[in-house]
């Protein structure tokens, strides 16, 4: 008998048709992709892209307007996280987050930090009493497993020596590994990063990339990883997604995904002249027409289509429907779609 269904490489978290909308604004628009166990799955895409909102539906901060996020744990367990109340997502669906802006504890020492991190098992193994907390042999079984932990996480990403300086007093390097490893104390199965090369040095930048790498190997946690940092995305991812106002424009192997026209047009930070090189290269000439021809306001990513670069005024529509992407702002969508009319006006499709 032929098997119809292929089952893939096993797949830890399946984002299905995911759309969020904020009022009139699509954030994200029927996204789906699946990140793999025991891989780092980078999402990257200019600012306002979606990216974040992607974490804060996976997370829990948000309930997506549409979409089926399925995390399956090792055990077979499988959550519907859309449906699961926010807590018991990293409880119960094993799933850990870093913020674009590092959250930490200044004041308490880079130990106690991973230690309020393991607050649900201490709880838990107190009995939820301060007697428990005070005097329980569980409780300091559990405490001496807390440090435990803890310490080997504060090894892994170099810390162990500051193990008793306030958070606030480590580098703005040392606070991201800080905050990955309260991550990990968590025992997640899938951690997500949030930008967390974001202002790094390049020797900062390299430390990370060591601990990112370990966590891989070395643990059972998968990593789904927001980053702006091609050299970042390229050395330590094994899969990109590419978001583009709240759709998904490319999804595969690093390599692939950096050279994908549609990529390259719309995000590497080319210049218009090379863009059109890439063009002439599929052998587009129609788009390249309509390129010259789009009004220089409307057409977003400008001359220095950068990652880095902010949101372009006017590049995301709001009107009384739900159209969020601007396809006169998008160059990835003028290599997808080839012979769109020149004259059609943006703010006419997609409704
Ligand atoms: N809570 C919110 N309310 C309204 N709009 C939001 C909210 N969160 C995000 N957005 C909008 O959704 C879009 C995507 O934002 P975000 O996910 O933060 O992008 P990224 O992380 O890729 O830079 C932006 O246009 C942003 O302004
Ligand atoms: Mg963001």
């Amino acid at each position: 008998m032929v098997e119809t269904v292929t089952i893939a490489r096993d797949v830890v978290l399946s984002v299905e048709h995911l759309s969020m909308r904020f009022g009139g604004l699509k954030a994200i628009d029927d996204l789906s992709f699946d990140v793999r166990r025991g891989e780092i799955t980078a999402l990257i895409g200019p600012n306002g892209a979606g990216k974040t909102t992607v974490f804060n539906c996976i997370t829990g901060f948000y309930k997506p307007t549409e979409g089926m996020l399925t995390l399956k744990r090792k055990d077979g367990h499988a959550f519907l996280l859309e449906r699961l109340p926010d807590y018991e997502i990293p409880a119960r669906a094993k799933v850990a987050r870093t913020f674009q802006n590092i959250r930490l504890f200044s004041g308490m020492t880079v130990l106690e930090n991973l230690l309020v991190a393991q607050h649900n098992a201490l709880m838990k193994a107190s009995g939820f009493t301060i007697l428990g907390l005070l005097g329980s042999s569980s409780y300091r079984n559990a405490d001496e497993a807390s440090i435990e932990l803890a310490s080997y996480w504060l090894e892994r990403a170099d810390l162990l020596d500051r193990a008793d300086d306030p958070a606030g007093d480590l580098s703005y390097g040392a606070q991201r590994r800080l905050e990955i490893a309260r991550a990990m104390c968590t025992r997640p199965e899938l951690l997500c990063l949030d930008e967390p090369a974001a202002g790094l040095n390049p020797r900062e930048s390299a430390e990370l990339n060591v601990l990112l790498r370990f966590i891989r190997d070395q643990s059972d946690t998968s990593i789904l990883l927001i980053e702006h940092d091609m050299s970042v995305v390229m050395q330590i991812s094994d899969h990109v997604v590419v978001l583009e106002y709240g759709r998904k424009i490319s999804d595969g192997d690093p390599e692939s995904v950096k050279n994908d026209p549609k990529v390259i047009a719309a995000y590497l930070g080319v210049e218009d002249e090379e863009v059109e090189e890439v063009l002439v290269e599929v052998g587009d000439e129609q788009i390249l027409e309509q390129l010259e021809s789009v009004p220089v306001g409307d057409a977003a990513p400008q001359a220095s289509a950068s990652m880095f670069a902010p949101p372009v005024a006017g590049s995301i529509e709001r009107d009384d429907g739900d159209a969020a992407a601007s396809p006169a702002a998008s160059k990835a969508a003028q290599v997808e779609k080839g012979a769109t009319p020149a004259t059609k006006k943006s703010g006419e499709e997609d409704k």
